[in-house]
């Protein structure tokens, strides 16, 4: 069937670039201002849908300028997104994003109309599940969805993609619906409880325990470690490339991985592919704007290889 269901956050982000990041109580003078499409759910619905496969994408918008404008940009992507919701009350989410001379962001996140995206909302979730063979989500919508989205869609064996992403915790039940979690050290450390950083594989066995199938730990320039109950654990190393702007290249990542295990790629290959969309979209500003299609990741792949961070 080939296709990708994605339900997440659509934002509007609102980008400025600094030399370096503000302190508390400082006023520093920018360098430029952009406004883009963003949210973690479309940016990976989009990330999919480049990389190759067919996606039907559920969000939920403001009846306003930013939300029309969003849902226009989405169609002419070619995601199918005749499940949108629309919020009666709440303005379409927005981001307000600073990004540094070395690519490094901080982002501050006014969910709005996102967060009307509930169970009680969703009448056509499992109508959508069935029409799909992968489920992918992140963490700026309301947990409670995630855990219905999880529910249903293990109740029709459908994979899922968890990319926990902002951090926060989540309930145990989430982690036993996931297929495949994707973390990076912030978010894995928030979940496990563990310090990523001085043990990540502890962190990683820790997390399946607590019931992941498998688990995908990112480390940005240092590739990635993944690991499931019955493996070793084993890492990839990254693809080198400039750092322009970070902003989605996890979302770039997890939307590449979803459309190329719909597409059967072999795990270690659809790894590879996903890292290397990831690491084109850092090269570039911005979020939706920055992420590779399929062609682009493929010429990538084959002038560049994976290189050991020394
Ligand atoms: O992951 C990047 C995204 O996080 C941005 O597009 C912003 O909208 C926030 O959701
Ligand atoms: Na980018």
């Amino acid at each position: 069937m080939e296709k990708v269901l994605v339900i997440g956050s659509s934002n509007r982000d609102l980008i400025v670039t600094v030399d370096d990041f503000p302190r508390p109580g400082e006023t520093i003078t920018g360098n430029s201002f952009l406004q883009m499409m963003g949210g973690k759910g479309g940016n990976q619905a989009i990330a999919a849908k480049r990389a190759g496969t067919d996606v039907l994408f559920i969000s939920c918008i403001g009846e306003d300028e930013n939300g029309m404008a969003i849902k226009q940009n989405y169609q002419s992507e070619g995601l199918d997104v005749s499940y949108m919701m629309l919020s009666e009350d709440k303005p379409t989410g927005v981001a307000l994003i600073t990004v540094d001379r070395n690519g490094e962001n901080n982002i501050v996140i006014i969910a709005g109309a996102n967060e009307d995206l509930l169970p009680e909302n969703l009448t056509t979730l499992e109508e959508t599940i069935k029409k799909s063979d992968i489920v992918l989500m992140q963490l700026e919508i309301p947990v409670l969805t995630n855990l219905e989205i999880g529910r249903k869609a293990r109740d029709n064996n459908k994979k899922v993609v968890l990319n926990a992403a902002p951090a926060k915790a989540i309930p145990q039940e989430l982690l036993e619906l996931v297929d495949i979690l994707i973390v990076n050290e912030t978010e894995a450390e928030t979940i496990s409880g563990i310090n990523v950083r001085k043990d990540p594989e502890e962190a990683i066995r820790h997390l399946l325990e607590k019931g992941a199938e498998q688990v995908i730990l990112t480390l940005g320039e240092n590739g990635l470690l993944y690991g499931t109950k019955t493996k070793e654990i084993v890492h990839l190393p990254a693809y080198k490339v400039k750092p322009v702007d970070s902003t989605a290249a996890g979302d770039t990542f997890c939307g590449a991985l979803a459309a190329a295990l719909s597409r059967k790629m072999e795990w270690e290959e659809a790894l590879r592919f996903s890292m290397a969309a990831a690491a084109i979209s850092v090269t570039k500003m911005g979020a939706q704007p920055s992420i590779p299609d399929r062609h682009q990741v493929e010429a990538f792949i084959s002038k560049n290889s994976l290189i050991e961070n020394s």
